[in-house]
């Protein structure tokens, strides 16, 4: 029984050390996401606007696995938190529509709708 509880404990310690390097690598996976599907409007590749829209989604996910108040340290912002990122998987989803209906200029004024979500949650994280 002790040893399960050292075992448990361990990983807690090492979830929370974690959270930083998991937020670090899926902000890169966002932005990366960004700029595959920018580069997708720019070169006309629809099927790199995709590429990009997967790289948000898949990204996106990690809220539904890392307890928000590990960055927010439980301030009032976890709930408004949880709600863009909510968003976002919307957002995202939504365009990907658009870009498969080939309505390519609404989907790129959705595009800015995704980027203002990325501002909206960094805003209540950073004060901003
Ligand atoms: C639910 C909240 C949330 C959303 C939504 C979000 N981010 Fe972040 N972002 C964070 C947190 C938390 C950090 C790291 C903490 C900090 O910088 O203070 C961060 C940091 C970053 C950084 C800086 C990383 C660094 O090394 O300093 C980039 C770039 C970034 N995010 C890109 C994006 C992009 C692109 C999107 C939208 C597709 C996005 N983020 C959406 C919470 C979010």
């Amino acid at each position: 029984m002790k040893k399960v509880l050292l075992t448990l404990s361990t990983l807690a310690t090492f979830a929370m050390a974690d959270t930083k390097a998991t937020i670090n690598d899926t902000m890169a996976s966002m932005e990366k996401g960004m700029n595959t599907i920018q580069k997708g409007f720019l070169y006309n590749q629809k099927a790199t606007i995709l590429e990009g829209t997967d790289i948000i989604l898949e990204a996106n996910s990690i809220f539904s696995k890392v307890d928000v108040q590990s960055f927010t340290h439980g301030s009032k912002a976890t709930q408004v938190i949880s709600n863009i990122n909510g968003n976002i998987t919307n957002n995202v989803k939504e365009l990907k529509k658009m870009v498969n209906a080939n309505k390519f200029a609404d989907a790129s004024k959705q595009y800015g709708k995704v980027m203002n979500d990325c501002v909206a949650c960094h805003t209540v994280i950073r004060k901003w």
